[in-house]
């Protein structure tokens, strides 16, 4: 039988995954802040609103009303979808009387709340962002694996195809962000570079089990009123996107001492 696809809301990402992200994955989706990661996001849920599915976004990074702004620059009035059931906006940040707001950021409260918001919406395919995960785990770093983990096995009975946003952030002693892409089923990546003195975004999947996908980094555009646009694939050499040396000796060391303390 074909693998059933979900469209990513972008055609040329589509494309690029050879029709889309397969159904039931958990989607890692990393990059620096800037990047588009949250665009993204916003196309694939107001897709799922647009092919009738349960769509829930939880929103750590931002605020709900932050989220709706966003999406209606791109054309998608998640305020009407919100008022036909389609769509759960989860917030973190608007406080006890709101029934769709997270108390704290736990990882339990996350998952017991996304379970909820699945029941009210009903039966039936469901896209789920969580934008970020890593904001679950910024104050322990280490438990990123497990905590993903667990996110990933509780919530795969639910019919959920899940993007998860991770940051790399660099403290002095620790890298984090990782842990989401280790137990990903796939993998999109953003990055931004400057080029002449003007900022520029790629995109690369680095990983979807059971895809033929793209294997080139893409020039991307974030565009007033269409949003994410793949622009073209880019030629680079490795000196251009490797890390200082500082920052991947850094990532490494962390990267050693997180295996060490997760088994
Ligand atoms: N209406 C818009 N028109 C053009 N570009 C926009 C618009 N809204 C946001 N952007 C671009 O998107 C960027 C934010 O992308 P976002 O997906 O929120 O990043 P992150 O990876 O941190 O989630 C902004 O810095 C801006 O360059
Ligand atoms: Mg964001």
């Amino acid at each position: 039988m074909p693998l059933e696809r979900l469209s990513t809301g972008v055609s040329e990402l589509d494309r690029m995954l050879a029709g889309g992200i397969p159904r039931g994955f958990f989607v890692a989706v990393t990059g620096e802040p800037g990047t588009g990661k949250t665009i993204l996001c916003i196309h694939f849920i107001a897709q799922g609103v647009k092919e009738g599915d349960r769509c829930i976004y939880v929103t750590t990074e931002e605020s709900r009303d932050s989220i709706i702004t966003q999406a209606s620059q791109f054309g998608f009035d998640f305020s009407k979808a919100m008022e036909e059931k389609k769509l759960i906006l989860v917030d973190a940040l608007m406080g006890l009387e709101d029934p769709w707001s997270l108390r704290s950021l736990d990882v339990e409260e996350l998952v017991n709340k996304v379970i909820e918001a699945k029941k009210a919406l009903g039966y039936g395919r469901a896209r789920l962002v969580v934008d970020s995960l890593s904001a679950f785990w910024l104050d322990k770093p280490a438990m990123a694996r497990r905590y993903s983990y667990f996110v990933k096995k509780v919530l795969s009975k639910w019919d959920f195809t899940v993007l998860a946003t991770s940051q790399y952030a660099i403290t002095t002693s620790e890298a984090f962000g990782w842990g989401v892409e280790h137990i990903a089923d796939g993998i999109i990546r953003f990055r931004r570079f400057v080029r002449g003195g003007v900022l520029k975004r790629y995109l690369l999947i680095e990983k979807m089990r059971q895809t033929p996908h793209s294997l080139h980094m893409h020039e991307i555009a974030i565009l007033p009123g269409r949003g994410l646009v793949i622009l073209r694939p880019v030629e680079m050499r490795k000196e251009d996107i490797a890390l200082p040396r500082q920052v991947f000796e850094k990532v490494r060391r962390a990267t050693e001492q997180k295996e060490v303390e997760v088994p």
